[in-house]
């Protein structure tokens, strides 16, 4: 006898983003840049850094209690969190943990996704297994970093690129719709292209890695940047391609918020026109996991997607890692 898989959609959506706003103006007093090459070259005007006494679960939180609210879903009625994040509150126990004890989500199973830039994707992806084969009613799934800790203020190159904020999804089972594919993927032979060296089992933290500035981000951005199109492109076809869709069948493209340029690419090269794509990275910068969720998030508060439209959530990031995730509202 086959088992039945449950249609699992989106049953509530958070997002929260620190009050505290980093300008490009502000950058240009602590590097050598200006508004004009940051705006140009990235899309970004503006990003926002969390207050020194807030950490990344602190920021889920947030985020979760406004989709639980939506969801009409009580923290005791989770069977899942999973955080997917890059910046967790310590190495160990998973930042879900800290998350669930705030809730007050005792029932649900925790843990964390280490996927970057596509994280939430991959989050999403897992959540729906959980729950389309019975294993978990109710799941709650959130993007959430603190970019701003692992940042080297002194690098021009990567610190006018990044940010801190989450974006939170409630996951249970729908009628009609959901979370039509998803496809996740990733190129191990890139893991050096961005990384971050020191504060793991190969290199841990000592004096000299402070001294050495190993504890930030690294990243070799054009490098990245060349891979990044094609990579978030053949992401977004084969999950398309898994949902039985074309482009044409779309209403909304929710892309990684790296760079502006890198957007425009994918967007074109899929055959999306501009009033398809939904962006925020002009006020948010790139904030890795946090991105794609807080996009998804402001698209459908804003009423910018409605009930019945379908939405492709596609990105890239670290590992080198990619995902895309299509949705029925
Ligand atoms: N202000 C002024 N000049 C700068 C700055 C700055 N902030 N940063 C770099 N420059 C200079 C460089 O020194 C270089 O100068 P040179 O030509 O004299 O050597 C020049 O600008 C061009 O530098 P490039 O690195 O070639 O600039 P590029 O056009 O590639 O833009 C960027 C850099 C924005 C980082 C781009 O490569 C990019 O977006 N890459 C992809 C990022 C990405 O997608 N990351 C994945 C997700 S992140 C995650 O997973 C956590």
């Amino acid at each position: 006898m086959t088992k039945t898989m449950k249609k699992v959609g989106i049953i509530g959506v958070g997002k929260y983003l620190p009050s505290k706003v980093l300008t490009n103006a502000d950058l240009e007093k602590m590097v050598e840049t200006s508004d004009e090459w940051i705006t140009t070259r990235t899309g970004i005007k503006e990003r926002r850094i969390v207050a020194p006494d807030e950490a990344t679960s602190d920021l889920a939180v947030n985020a979760a209690r406004q989709a639980l609210d939506q969801a009409q879903i009580k923290p005791e009625d989770l069977d899942l969190i999973i955080i997917a994040t890059i910046t967790p509150d310590v190495q160990f126990p998973a930042t879900a943990c800290f998350v669930q004890a705030k809730l007050g989500a005792r029932n649900a199973i925790c843990f964390d996704i280490s996927a970057a830039c596509a994280g939430f994707i991959y989050a999403l992806a897992v959540a729906e297994k959980f729950i389309s084969g019975g294993a978990c009613r109710n799941a709650l799934v959130v993007g959430a970093e603190v970019l701003s800790r692992i940042t080297d203020w002194k690098d021009r190159s990567t610190c006018v690129l990044f940010g801190d904020g989450a974006g939170a999804a409630v996951l249970g089972e729908v009628q009609s719709g959901g979370i039509l594919s998803s496809y996740m993927g990733c190129e191990g032979q890139y893991t050096g292209l961005l990384y971050m060296p020191a504060g793991g089992s190969r290199i841990p933290s000592s004096q000299q890695t402070l001294d050495e500035r190993q504890n930030y981000i690294k990243m070799a951005g054009n490098e990245v940047f060349k891979i990044a199109v094609m990579s978030m492109v053949e992401a977004a076809q084969t999950a398309l391609k898994q949902a039985g869709l074309k482009c044409a069948d779309i209403n909304w493209i929710i892309p990684h918020q790296a760079n502006l340029r890198i957007i425009d690419a994918v967007s074109k090269r899929l055959g999306f026109v501009n009033a398809q794509v939904y962006l925020n990275i002009d006020k948010y910068g790139n904030m890795s996991s946090a991105s794609t969720a807080t996009a998804m998030v402001e698209a459908a508060q804003e009423g910018k997607i409605k009930k019945g439209d379908i939405v492709v959530l596609v990105a890239f990031g670290a590992g080198l890692v990619r995902g895309s995730a299509i949705i029925q509202w």
